[in-house]
């Protein structure tokens, strides 16, 4: 089998994250931040540990500041919902997730206003309307750091340097991003980063963050057992309990960290490098192949390892079928939960068959594909 659903979730995970998750409930699978045994202590101790993991790979000062969450759209809800009031305005793009888009159109109702900057067909968008968007009452500019469409990559450096020169909260989406590509929410001026824990971090399902800047006024969305200042009965302001509340996904987070673990041995360059490789390898082949369109930038260096196309005139989930069912390699096809990214590229009806690779990823994989891609669209022609 050839897995090339990288973007939906990463697969296979490195055996220590398998081994982690198991170990954890086998061993010492107790309750963290409540009660004072050794067991629970050791499952507090572990938590802390993925956090200081995370911490380090996006050079977070106080790793206090990261709040897990379930997903990165559990982290993009908390942070959009929790930031914006009446009376803001928010700014984001056409190639955001629904994960994005929905939270920001829900709060329409609540009197939150907002601007989609639209983008070119490729998925880049141009800063200076992002600029010109910006009015007297915009509190937040949230942006993609790489489209899970086409891969475009957003120059996300650029854009928090524009926010902080504005006053503006910047928030960035790195569900495609954590884990392959340099995250530094100091150098990049970061106040919200969102990320999933089971896609590059290589995490299990279920596991996420959202990094909170020290001091940023963000609203917890549940209240409840933090295991911290018991007697009140009041939400502990103190992070990350005040967003924490229940007991948390303890195998999942330090799975997480045995996943973060070995992407810092292994290395951010290490595997950019590997990553990158692979989808040139893929893009060039692609562009031989008769009749397969290519959606997005055609670049490596201008897009993340996830690449769109469609084969002649056939329907998008078709050619999935036939790629799972006759060649073994699993894609996505239809709408990837991103109606205006597209609506910019103009496939809001058919959808696009979409790869993703991944670490495990082989050239052998990506060879295979474009054999299996070129006997489809003969076939097709
Ligand atoms: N957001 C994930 C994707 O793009 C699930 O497939």
């Amino acid at each position: 089998m050839i897995y090339l659903d990288n973007a939906a979730t990463t697969f296979p995970k490195p055996d220590i994250v398998y081994d982690t998750v198991m170990n954890v409930m086998k061993d010492f699978g107790a309750n963290p931040g409540r009660s004072g045994h050794k067991l629970a202590l050791k499952a507090g101790r572990g938590i802390y540990d993925t956090r200081e993991k995370l911490a380090s790979l996006f050079n977070i000062k106080n790793p206090m500041n990261i709040i897990f969450t379930y997903n990165a759209t559990d982290a993009l809800n908390l942070g959009i919902k929790g930031f914006l009031k009446k009376g803001d305005h928010v700014i984001t793009t056409a190639m955001e997730h629904n994960s994005v888009l929905r939270p920001i159109l829900g709060l329409e109702q609540k009197g939150v206003k907002n601007t989609i900057i639209k983008c070119d067909q490729k998925g880049f968008v141009d800063l200076d309307d992002i600029e010109n968007a910006i009015e007297a009452n915009t509190r937040l500019i949230v942006t993609t750091h790489a489209s899970n469409l086409t891969g475009t990559i957003y120059p996300i450096e650029k854009i928090g340097a524009l926010a902080k020169k504005h006053n503006i909260i910047y928030m960035v989406d790195a569900a495609q991003t954590a884990g392959i590509y340099h995250i530094d929410v100091e150098r990049m001026n970061i106040d919200l980063l969102a990320f999933p824990g089971h896609k590059s971090l290589l995490g299990p399902q279920g596991t996420g963050g959202l990094y909170i800047k020290e001091g940023l006024d963000v609203i917890q969305m549940k209240e409840g057992g933090t295991g911290s200042k018991s007697h009140e009965l009041i939400q502990p302001d103190i992070l990350p309990d005040k967003y924490e509340s229940g007991t948390p996904n303890t195998p999942g987070i330090i799975g997480l960290g045995a996943g973060v673990q070995y992407i810092l041995d292994k290395g951010i360059d290490n595997i950019m490098k590997h990553e990158k490789e692979l989808l040139k390898l893929f893009l060039d082949g692609l562009k031989l192949i008769d009749g397969v369109k290519i959606y997005g930038p055609l670049d490596p260096e201008k897009q993340a390892p996830v690449v769109s196309i469609n084969i002649g005139d056939e329907d998008s989930s078709e050619i999935s079928y036939i790629l799972d069912n006759v060649f073994d390699i699993s894609t996505r096809s239809g709408l990837h939960c991103a109606p205006l990214a597209h609506k910019t590229l103009g496939t809001l009806e058919r959808g696009t068959i979409r790869f993703s690779i991944g670490l495990f990823n082989t050239k052998k994989d990506i060879l295979s594909t474009l054999d299996a891609i070129k006997k489809i669209a003969i076939e097709a022609m």
